[in-house]
């Protein structure tokens, strides 16, 4: 059992911060990696990135977005609660070494992913500018700290209510125009047709860019295939081969379309588990 020290809501409710005791987890995690959960004995096995570790109080910090069943039962349980099993660390950590420029873009709860990367590569001596959008101001999360884990902090809203207006791709496209062939390396993290339209950007720019891919996961070690992905043609298994892969050579489509092969048996859960909810209330 994995005790929750402490439960805070971001972004109008919708984004669920939970510090979780698990020191041997803590102990080891590298920036990128992963951690699969149970949250009891019949529930499913979902993975979140490790948002943050604090080796010495022995914690890890998930920053989730409720989107379904899972997370939905993980956003009403607060400090004190258990969840039942945490595998991890999980994932190959990211090749953070000191390269001279790098952009770091995160989309939505991205960021959470993105946060411990652009804090390691600003560690290892990189000039990290971070690139950050939300839909609206209400939805931007992580703002502070990914402030203080970059050496400059540009941020976009869709709508125009905070920062930049646009997408973090305009974003990006002007930094590399400014910046030129400074930059060595973007790491692009967030919804599928971001990370995808990011690669087509930098792409143009011949900047090597890495993608975190949220393909579904089981097991989380290579055993049962679920999250196979394709990587230059090849098949590699994000869980083991990644989470991360060049992201020039993703086939996003691929990565889209098995995204969206279990909606009904999704949707059938969430709607079961509102119905028992609004029962017992
Ligand atoms: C390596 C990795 C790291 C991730 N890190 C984060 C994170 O830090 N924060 C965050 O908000 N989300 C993260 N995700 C996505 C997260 O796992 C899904 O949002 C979660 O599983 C949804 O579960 P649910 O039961 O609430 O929703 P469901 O209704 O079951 O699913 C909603 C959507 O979530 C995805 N999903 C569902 N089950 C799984 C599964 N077993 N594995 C992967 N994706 C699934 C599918 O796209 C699905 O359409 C990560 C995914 C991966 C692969
Ligand atoms: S989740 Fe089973 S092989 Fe990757």
């Amino acid at each position: 059992m994995f005790e929750i020290i402490a439960r805070q809501e971001l972004a109008q409710g919708t984004v669920v911060a939970n510090d979780i005791m698990a020191p041997k987890i803590a102990a080891k995690a590298r920036p990128g990696q992963f951690i699969i959960l149970r949250v009891n004995e019949t529930g499913e096995r979902i993975p979140l990135t490790m948002a943050d570790t604090d080796p010495e109080r022995g914690t890890i910090t998930i920053i989730y977005q409720v989107v379904g069943k899972t997370t939905a039962m993980m956003a009403r349980l607060g400090a004190g609660d258990t969840i039942m099993d945490i595998a991890g660390p999980l994932g190959r950590p990211t090749p953070i070494e000191k390269k001279g420029t790098i952009i770091c873009v995160g989309g939505g709860t991205g960021v959470a992913v993105l946060h411990p990367i652009t804090r390691g590569f600003k560690q290892a001596g990189n000039k990290v500018i971070a690139i950050i959008g939300a839909r609206n101001q209400e939805l931007l999360i992580m703002e502070d700290k990914m402030a203080k884990a970059s050496d400059e902090l540009l941020v976009c809203t869709d709508d125009g209510s905070y920062g930049h207006h646009g997408f973090v791709t305009d974003v990006l496209r002007e930094q590399l125009q400014k910046l030129g062939d400074e930059v060595k390396e973007a790491v692009c993290i967030g919804p599928v047709p971001m990370m995808k339209f990011c690669a087509k950007v930098t792409e143009e720019f011949k900047v090597p860019t890495m993608a975190s891919l949220n393909a579904i996961m089981v097991d989380g070690t290579g055993m049962c295939g679920c999250c196979r992905v394709s990587v230059g043609g090849q098949t590699k298994f994000a869980c083991v081969d990644g989470p991360e892969f060049d992201a020039h050579q993703v086939d996003f489509e691929e990565l889209s379309r098995r995204l969206t092969a279990y909606i009904p048996q999704e949707k059938e859960a969430m709607d079961l588990f509102q119905h028992k909810c609004s029962c017992e209330a």
